[in-house]
């Protein structure tokens, strides 16, 4: 898989002359809706070829200020004149974030004989909103291309703004590096798991990270058997695609604080022995998108040259049922020591993270998060937008959700209730790897915690709703992969960055 690029964005004090398309804003105001962004001679030319008001037409061709929405306007000189509802005129950054995506994306589905040069104009002046907007703008544009793909659909991205500041380049250079993370994670997400499997995928992200200053270390199958990472080992051991442990180092000098990040790779999910149902398994290639996060925000913190030290580790194992496979009731070694009984074979995503978790911890990092689309039960509490966080500490978990909130992320914490850790008693060994029927989340989270030495900070995101969109696009977000906790660990990273 080819490196994922994103359209340049620049800033612009005025609308450019040569422009396929056009997106400004409708917004409410007190008691009315008013046109935000459009130029004057964009405005006469609307007027006098229809005898209407700009807004009048607009409204005539379904626009309203309802966040999100779209209409489509024909301009002078086959320019498309896109108007789309931001909600309310003091907008947040999420909300013009998702305003330009939903703008954006219909842009980019259009037909159109040459790639388009797309300005928006929405008088963006505070550095967060143009970061917003850009964002949108860059993850409205995605399309999952694989190789054979037709060209890309937008190749020039301007943003219209009076600010002149330092402050609105740099905003966009964070947007810009940021959106290619996304980007980045979404397209691993996306690719087939008979394209992307431990190996490839782990070749991948060191091709990625060769780019920047970040360290590289991988554990093959051997490697993995020398170390005694018996959770890795039994989830991979089902399969022809052997497992991969990945770490990437970033340590820019002066960095004070030394960030972990653990990541669940299973680039499919078939359940093991005890096999999903077909509708079940069919976005199981989803199931890496922990890892994909991870080492994608790891890429652009180097990209930024943030002053944090992070430490970012992947593991990576295919989950099939075969006569190789681990069995429920299997007792594994785990690294370090501890044992586990299989509850179920399909609750494979703890096992690897408990391995990566407690190698992770022995560099005895400031803080330890790992990112996974770890149980349907979090699903079932939250929905598919909204990520799960659970932490030991109301400190940690604050400093997660401060993030998300800058990022424009939605995560809520569920607690790890002291009635979770009983479940998991085992009979034959240390703990079992599962609970009962609920609460799913939470056994899932205090499984985890017991990897991770009590006097190391740690957090732990829940993806499993929001990592994989498998209904309709809506504002930046596409169908299939989505890229989500990339924002939330860059956010993070910047905030602990000296
Ligand atoms: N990868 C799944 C969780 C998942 C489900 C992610 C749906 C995204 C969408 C995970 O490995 C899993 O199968 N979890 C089981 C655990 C159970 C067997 C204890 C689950 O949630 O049902
Ligand atoms: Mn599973
Ligand atoms: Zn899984």
């Amino acid at each position: 898989m080819p490196t994922t690029d994103v359209p340049p964005i620049t800033l612009s004090a005025s609308v450019p002359r040569q422009l396929d398309a056009l997106v400004v804003g409708l917004a409410e105001a007190s008691d009315a809706e008013i046109l935000i962004g459009l130029p004057e001679d964009v405005a006469k030319s609307l007027s006098k070829t229809t005898g209407l008001e700009p807004i009048a037409l607009a409204r005539r061709f379904g626009a309203s200020a309802k966040p999100g929405r779209t209409a489509l306007l024909a301009g002078p000189a086959g320019l498309r004149v896109v108007v789309v509802g931001v909600g309310p005129i003091d907008v947040t950054p999420e909300q013009v974030r998702r305003a330009v995506g939903a703008a954006v994306r219909l842009v980019a589905g259009l037909p159109a004989s040459a790639p388009q040069v797309v300005a928006i104009s929405l008088e963006t002046a505070e550095p967060q909103v143009i970061k917003g907007a850009a964002e949108g703008a860059l993850l409205g544009a995605y399309s999952y291309r694989p190789a054979t793909g037709e060209a890309a659909g937008i190749s020039q991205l301007v943003l219209v703004s009076p600010s002149r500041k330092p402050e609105a380049r740099q905003a966009l250079d964070l947007a810009a590096t940021t959106a290619k993370a996304v980007n980045t994670a979404r397209d691993w997400v996306n690719t087939p798991a008979n394209l992307l499997y431990p190996e490839s995928f782990a070749d991948d992200a060191r091709q990625l990270a060769r780019g920047a200053k970040i360290g590289i270390e991988l554990w093959d199958d051997k490697a993995l058997e020398r170390d005694g990472f018996g959770g890795i080992l039994a989830v991979g051991g089902g399969s022809h695609r052997k497992p991969r442990l990945l770490k990437l180092s970033y340590a820019p000098r002066g960095a004070r604080f030394h960030l972990a990040l653990i990541g669940k790779g299973i680039t499919f999910d078939a359940g093991g022995l005890d096999l999903k149902t077909a509708d079940g398994m069919y976005t199981m290639k989803c199931d890496m998108a922990g890892a994909a996060a991870i080492l994608a925000a790891v890429t652009a913190i180097a990209e930024l040259g943030l002053r944090i030290r992070v430490t970012a580790w992947a593991a990576m194992a295919e989950n099939m049922p075969s006569g190789t496979a681990f069995r429920p009731s299997d007792v594994l070694t785990m690294y370090g020591g501890k044992t586990v009984e299989n509850g179920n074979s399909d609750a494979e995503g703890r096992l690897v993270m408990a391995d990566a978790l407690a190698k992770a911890s022995e560099e005895k990092p400031d803080l330890v998060l790992d990112v996974a689309t770890l149980t349907g039960a979090c699903m079932v509490a939250l929905g598919e937008r909204v990520a799960g966080l659970m932490a030991r500490d109301d400190q940690t978990a604050d400093l997660v959700l401060d993030a998300a909130e800058a990022a424009g992320e939605q995560f809520w914490q569920l607690p790890i209730p002291e009635d979770a850790r009983p479940k998991l008693e085992s009979k034959v060994a240390d703990l079992k790897s599962t609970g009962d029927k609920y609460g799913g989340a939470l056994t899932a989270a205090a499984f985890l915690s017991e990897f991770v030495p009590t006097d190391i900070p740690w957090g732990h995101l829940d993806i499993a709703g929001p990592a994989f969109n498998s209904g309709a696009a809506y504002d930046y977000t596409p169908s299939g992969g989505t890229g989500a906790a990339v924002r939330t660990l860059i956010a993070l990273a910047h905030a602990l960055a000296n």
